[in-house]
């Protein structure tokens, strides 16, 4: 019965959208009164069947929450890597009528986590305890998190925002060739997991092909568990008795009581008057509100549209920016529970002025110290983007961390994080991303690591003009500001303002990473002779976003070309 309802509501709207690959547009209403009351819904998020599983929840009836909830789930199912039950994450919300939250369902340090967890004999961290198995794990947030979301601000029943995961988990679904070749490049991790290697490797221990299916027993029974019990399942019960078991059994530090006494917080959103609109961003424990608005701030005044989005000064400048964001992030931020540091004093704006006064172009700042940079393991976060036939709109990012978190399954068939790694497990010394943070992010109980997830919503008088955010770990923060500047200052459309080649510089290691097409010859010359380090990267990013598109008067879902996702816009239907 259950089955049916969830195929009933998600499988004929596969079929009657239009599905592109990156962007699809539909029609809707024109703003009339730049008021926030809204215009056909839409959806954007990294993988297929949970954009359609989010889709089915508005054409339902549902507000943007409702589709949030319904398309984090399904990611926990046909995104494995990154979207999750055993992680955290952020939600901006706007509602209908204007008003905004964030919610922070990030992890927590469990009760058990001292400051020295992750330091050997000799007093030097060891990366591998912080990434890899039981003991990386924070307490996951993401069940309560979309819980309390939905209980504060969704409109449809709790169990029907389930059914496209659970049917996805227990049917199993085909998967990509991207998909097949992450798996496949896990193999030798889950083979290291008894329930990882069940679900994970294919019996017959061949390797994954595109269009094999993917069934998930045990997640498909814990989905269903959340779908009768909310957020209790993850709180107390034979799901967490599971897990805190397997963590004792491995070297991790949960307890029944990490689980039992996890809270979302909702924290303040911070608004940046910028070019005439206003970004609505992710406070402390995200580093996306003091980050953006320090860059945004430190550029103001240079002429960045007049030199264009190729030209080396743009180039360099923006990089001096955030590398000198990087450092008052890396330095000063953290979980604001707990520490007398107050984040709004570096957005003081004569502090600002002062590094808007000592930006140099045509020059290169190295950082105080170098150090190697440490390989960059494959990690993988994702963004989804909605906005509500009201005019609601949401913007999550949640993640494991790590790709596959912590590489170690949870007896009820879900991935564990290891957010671990984000907290300074020793202030001064980089982690996994070479961020190299300070005490203020030091490991405590009970306490949330700093993040760089930046899930953003733009304001153009009044009404949502964009929703989107990143995963990347640290260049999250340079791919949401290259979006913006793309969009805002470089005046590029949706597509080509996400498509647009990206580059990073995060202070320490001082090198400029950029993407094939980023520099062309001029500018790698010049950033050369300026002293900039370089570095071509793959790709960086992954951004799933919607934009209005005024002249249209049309809302466009783009997903990120770098990856298979897939943004749809349903047609006006005011609910
Ligand atoms: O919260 C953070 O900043 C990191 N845990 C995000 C990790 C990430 O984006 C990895 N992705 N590609």
């Amino acid at each position: 019965m259950l089955l049916a309802a969830a195929a009933v509501l998600w499988l004929p709207l596969a079929a009657c959208m239009q599905p592109h690959s990156g962007a699809v547009t539909g029609s809707v209403q024109p703003i009339a009164d730049g008021s926030a009351t809204g215009i056909g819904g839409a959806v954007a998020s990294s993988e297929a069947n949970a954009t359609v599983a989010g889709s089915g929840i508005l054409e339902r009836g549902g507000n943007a929450v409702d589709a949030a909830v319904a398309v984090g789930f399904a990611l926990a199912v046909t995104y494995p890597a990154a979207g999750n039950l055993g992680g955290g994450g952020f939600m901006l919300y706007r509602t209908p009528s204007g008003i905004s939250f964030f919610l922070d369902f990030r992890e927590i340090a469990p009760t058990a986590a001292r400051a020295d967890m992750y330091l050997d004999a000799n007093g030097i961290p060891d990366a591998a305890a912080s990434t890899r198995g039981w003991r990386a794990a924070g307490v996951p947030g993401s069940v309560i998190g979309l819980y309390q979301a939905h209980q504060k601000w969704g409109r449809l029943p709790w169990t029907d925002l389930l059914k496209p995961a659970i049917h996805l988990a227990e049917q199993g679904f085909h998967i990509t060739a991207r998909q097949a070749d992450s798996l496949n490049r896990q193999h030798l991790a889950f083979s290291q997991d008894p329930m990882a290697a069940r679900v994970m490797i294919p019996s017959d221990q061949r390797s994954w092909s595109e269009g094999d299916r993917l069934v998930q027993v045990e997640l498909g029974a814990t989905l269903r568990a959340i779908a009768e019990s909310g957020e209790d399942a993850m709180r107390k019960g034979p799901i967490v008795e599971r897990t805190v078991a397997a963590s004792i059994a491995g070297g991790g530090v949960l307890s029944a009581a990490d689980f039992a006494n996890y809270e979302p917080v909702v924290r303040p959103v911070h608004r940046i008057e910028w070019n005439g609109l206003a970004l609505l961003t992710a406070t402390p424990p995200s580093s996306g509100a003091v980050f953006l608005h320090q860059v945004l701030s430190t550029l103001e005044g240079q002429p960045l549209a007049e030199w264009g989005f190729r030209d080396a000064r743009t180039i360099q400048l923006i990089g001096e920016a955030t590398a000198a964001a990087f450092r008052d992030r890396n330095r000063y931020l953290g979980d604001p529970a707990g520490f007398d540091f107050q984040w709004e004093l570096l957005l003081d704006p004569a502090y600002l002025a002062e590094r808007r006064r000592s930006l140099r172009p045509e020059h290169y700042t190295p950082p105080a110290a170098d150090l190697p940079a440490p390989p960059i393991e494959s990690t993988e976060t994702t963004h989804f983007s909605v906005v509500d036939a009201n005019g609601g709109a949401v913007a999550v990012t949640t993640t494991l961390n790590g790709s596959y978190g912590a590489k170690v399954m949870a007896p009820d068939g879900f991935f564990l994080n290891n957010e671990m790694d984000d907290f300074a497990a020793q202030p001064g010394v980089a982690n996994q991303f070479g961020l190299v943070q300070g005490r203020y992010n030091a490991i405590a109980a009970g306490r949330r690591p700093l993040s760089s997830m930046s899930p953003v919503l733009v304001l153009r008088d009044g009404a949502v003009d964009a929703v989107f955010g990143s995963p990347g770990g640290p260049t999250i923060l340079t791919t949401v500001l290259q979006v913006l500047l793309n969009r805002y200052v470089f005046g590029l459309d949706p597509q080509a303002a996400v498509r647009a080649p990206r580059f990073h510089r995060q202070d320490l290691p001082p090198v400029l990473r950029f993407e094939a097409g980023r520099l062309d010859r001029h500018a790698n010359q010049a950033l050369d002779e300026w002293g900039q380090p370089l570095s071509r990267t793959p790709s960086i990013g992954d951004v799933n976003a919607i934009f209005r598109d005024l002249e249209a008067g049309e809302w466009r879902a783009v997903a990120d070309p770098r990856r298979s996702g897939l943004g749809l816009v349903l047609p006006l239907r005011k609910n």
